[in-house]
């Protein structure tokens, strides 16, 4: 009888402990429902998130792996291609990229949102 009153006890706490733990995790990692893509173009959105992520590998006349995806032609092969979202999304089979990071839940979810909108310029 006394074991199980120690069981219980250390049930609860551990259930306390786990509430607090989603609580936490909901704080740091916001619900993707939170970012809202709104119009998607390359001009206007892409453009600046792969800039700041990748041109620095992967554009003006850094082409790290043979792989350039600098202005708006280089970077829809790869759009196209399914490479791109394959690597910025770290599926299995992919590089992850950017190398040693990953991009935000909303860039990534602009970037999937340019695409499955036809990849428009501006
Ligand atoms: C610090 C340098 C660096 C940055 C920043 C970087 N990459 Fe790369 N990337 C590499 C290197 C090196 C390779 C070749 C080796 C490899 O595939 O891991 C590569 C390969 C790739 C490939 C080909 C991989 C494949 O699976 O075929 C793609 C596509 C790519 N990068 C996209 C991106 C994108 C998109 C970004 C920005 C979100 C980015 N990279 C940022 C260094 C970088």
């Amino acid at each position: 009888m006394k074991k199980m009153k120690k069981y219980s006890i250390l049930v609860s706490v551990t259930a306390l402990l786990s509430g607090c733990y989603y609580d936490n995790a909901q704080d740091l990692y916001p619900a993707p429902a939170a970012c809202d893509p709104g119009t998607v173009t390359y001009t206007g959105k892409v453009f600046s998130i792969i800039q700041s992520n990748c041109y620095s590998c992967h554009g003006g006349g850094s082409v790290l792996g043979n792989v350039n995806l600098d202005g708006y032609a280089n970077l829809k092969t790869y759009a196209d291609n399914g490479i791109l979202v394959g690597t910025i999304e770290h599926q299995t089979g992919f590089s992850p990229m950017p190398q040693g990071g990953k991009l935000s839940d909303c860039d990534i979810s602009v970037i999937k949102k340019w695409i499955s909108d036809g990849t428009p310029n501006n």
